[in-house]
């Protein structure tokens, strides 16, 4: 008997427009999402560098001193835990992955109401605003408004950095802060020192200390040597627990010894810190990890 034969329903659109679709529907969807903030610091500059050097394979990716969190933001892990010390940050973050339709109709009132008076009564008003949205918009409206995205805070915690000078400063990017609203519904979002984090296994741990003899006022506190320290034990109980770890840090001989017998390179980095044009431009920066992969080597 003759075997029946089977014939598939035509598929009614173009060869390429059905291989396309295939194909799209097996890559992992990737936003368009950038750091909604500018932060000293930011890694946006060295992030090819930095990719490559990210381990092939690991369960969650944490970033202790988030900042602007240039480089969760580009790799779009799917788990995540982000932390930092800076209160006014955390409580941002966390408005932009909860609450941001309410965060967006604020930061328009800010956008309309934009003026040299406006920005000194915003300035007084991070301090006194209970409201956690409404912080987080005065937060990235000054952050849009003052001198250099600079963070920078007196003796007794209040933000004193000066407006800038910016004749249309985008203080409302609105597709940007839904992408990262959605990417961010993946993370966990903290705020405290980076050692209360605890180091595990198969975890990876992006390590973007403020740099060793560099802008360290993101805090009244500081960081300092000690602090630098404080941090090296912290990555080497990393290591001893099996996670990975890869720490970004200004080139000097405190630092390449803190890291000692780790694999420790240099790359090339722009510095964006200093309002003196003689101490901008290019230096040597340091990436140490525990691991090594192909890329990176
Ligand atoms: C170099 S910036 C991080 C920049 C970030 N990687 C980015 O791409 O924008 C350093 C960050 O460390 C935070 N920080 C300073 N001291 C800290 C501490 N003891 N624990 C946790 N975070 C701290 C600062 O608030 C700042 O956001």
């Amino acid at each position: 008997m003759p075997k029946e034969r089977k014939y598939h329903e035509p598929l009614g659109v173009g060869f390429d427009t059905a291989l396309t679709a295939i194909a799209n529907a097996e890559k992992p969807t990737t936003l368009y999402a950038k750091p909604f903030l500018k932060w000293v610091g930011g890694k946006r500059s060295v992030l090819p560098e930095l990719v490559k050097r990210m381990p092939p394979d690991y369960k969650k990716y944490n970033e202790p001193f988030l900042g602007g969190g240039a480089l969760y933001f580009e790799v779009q892990p799917k788990r995540a835990y982000l932390s930092d010390i800076n209160f006014h940050l955390i409580i941002t973050f966390n408005a932009v992955r909860d609450d941001v339709d309410r965060l967006i109709r604020n930061l328009k009132i800010h956008e309309g109401k934009h003026s040299k008076e406006y920005y000194a009564k915003a300035r007084k008003r991070l301090f006194t605003e209970k409201d956690p949205t409404k912080i987080a918009g005065l937060f990235i409206y000054l952050n849009k408004t003052c001198f250099n995205g600079l963070y920078r805070v007196n003796k007794s915690g209040q933000f004193n950095v000066p407006m800038g000078d910016y004749k249309n400063p985008l203080i409302v990017d609105e597709d940007n802060l839904y992408n990262c609203s959605q990417l961010l519904q993946g993370a966990e979002v903290a705020q405290h020192d980076f050692l209360q984090m605890k180091p595990t296994k198969g975890d990876f741990f992006y390590l973007d200390p403020p740099y060793h003899e560099s802008y360290s006022q993101y805090d009244s506190n500081g960081f300092g040597d000690e602090g630098h320290k404080r941090l090296a034990l912290f990555a080497r109980e990393i290591d001893k627990k099996g996670g990975y770890f890869m720490v970004s840090n200004s080139d000097t001989p405190f630092v390449r010894e803190l890291y000692k017998g780790y694999t420790i390179e240099v790359i090339r980095a722009s510095r964006t810190v200093s309002c003196k044009a003689h101490q901008r431009g290019k230096e040597n920066e340091l990436i140490i990890r525990n691991y090594a992969n192909k890329q990176g080597e």
